[in-house]
């Protein structure tokens, strides 16, 4: 039991663990709109923390990996640990840019939109033919955990795998390629950097314009990282197409992309499944305990 500690969370988080938490006011942030010297505990999915407010507070536990939107610079200033759910979430997240990929390249969606319209009516031999998935080449930006993750996925579907990312590694995952000639040489782009002042917009106009006639943009990572207008542009020029589980002003989604038949939309669910939300809040909660204890925490972020 995590007595002592004063926990505020921004929502009941799912699973058992949540339990655990002894003393846990459950509330928006918003409600936090005045000096609390109670709260030593702050649980947040990735969203600003309002330091000032929280004069005794120890630990931002955040749910989730990405911590763009936590100032983790102001944290450290006051002694604040963050922390972030690396690694439970890596299978989820690869299983959705998959999906993302073949439902985009076999078209699934419009084809279920069709079958339900009743606009079936001929043979199965005279339908409109999408694109191959097997044997394409798919450019993974970011080989990190989740990138790792769909790299291995792909060799069941015998993609042939190109990365790109800062430092190249060694490793039997894919080739490196700089990430201009990537983009110019890839069927698929699956995005698997986190949201950084080096990543937001790293893939601009330019970028986009590399992309080969037909290419399959995923992105399962962060909206900011592409430039949202210039893709809306390309995707309604239908020269691409893409499957996108995050934007960059959610939970708002450009309107131009809900018209367009070459996209698959879904909303920010890459970590969704129940086994995975209830690892990161085991993990979120085992991270508060171990400051309640005086331990380090399990996963700190920023070093
Ligand atoms: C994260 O963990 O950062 C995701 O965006 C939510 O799963």
């Amino acid at each position: 039991m995590l007595a002592g500690v004063k926990v505020f969370a921004t929502r009941r988080y799912p699973g058992p663990a949540f339990d655990e938490l002894d003393d846990v006011e459950v509330a928006p942030l918003v409600q936090l709109d005045a000096p609390r010297d109670d709260v030593e505990g702050l649980i947040v999915a990735n969203e600003p923390v309002p330091l000032d407010l929280l004069p005794r507070l120890r630990i931002v536990a955040n749910f989730g990996v990405g911590f763009d939107r936590i100032d983790v610079a102001a944290c450290a200033a006051r002694d604040v640990v963050v922390t972030n759910t690396p690694g439970v979430l890596d299978a989820a997240t690869a299983d959705l840019a998959f999906a993302l990929m073949m439902a985009v390249r076999r078209e699934i969606v419009v084809a279920d939109r069709f079958v339900r319209s009743a606009g079936w009516s001929g043979s199965w031999s005279e339908g409109g033919l999408a694109e191959e998935l097997s044997g394409s080449t798919l450019g993974i930006i970011g080989l990190g955990r989740i990138g790792s993750a769909v790299a291995r996925r792909a060799r069941g579907f015998d993609l042939r795998v190109l990365y790109a990312q800062r430092r190249r590694t060694d490793t039997e995952l894919g080739e490196f390629r700089e990430l201009d000639e990537l983009l110019a040489e890839s069927d698929l782009v699956s995005l698997h950097v986190p949201l950084t002042p080096e990543t937001e917009g790293l893939i601009d106009a330019r970028r986009l314009a590399l992309l080969r006639d037909g290419a399959v943009l995923v992105n399962t990572a962060r909206g900011e990282i592409v430039d949202e207008q210039a893709l809306v542009s390309e995707l309604a020029s239908g020269r691409i197409s893409a499957g996108l589980d995050v934007f960059a002003h959610e939970p708002e989604v450009p309107a131009e992309l809900l018209e367009l038949p070459n996209v698959v939309l879904t909303p920010h669910i890459g970590s969704a499944t129940r086994q995975t939300r209830e690892a990161m809040t085991r993990l979120v909660v085992d991270n508060l305990l171990a400051i309640e204890r005086g331990d380090p925490p399990l996963t700190p972020v920023g070093g």
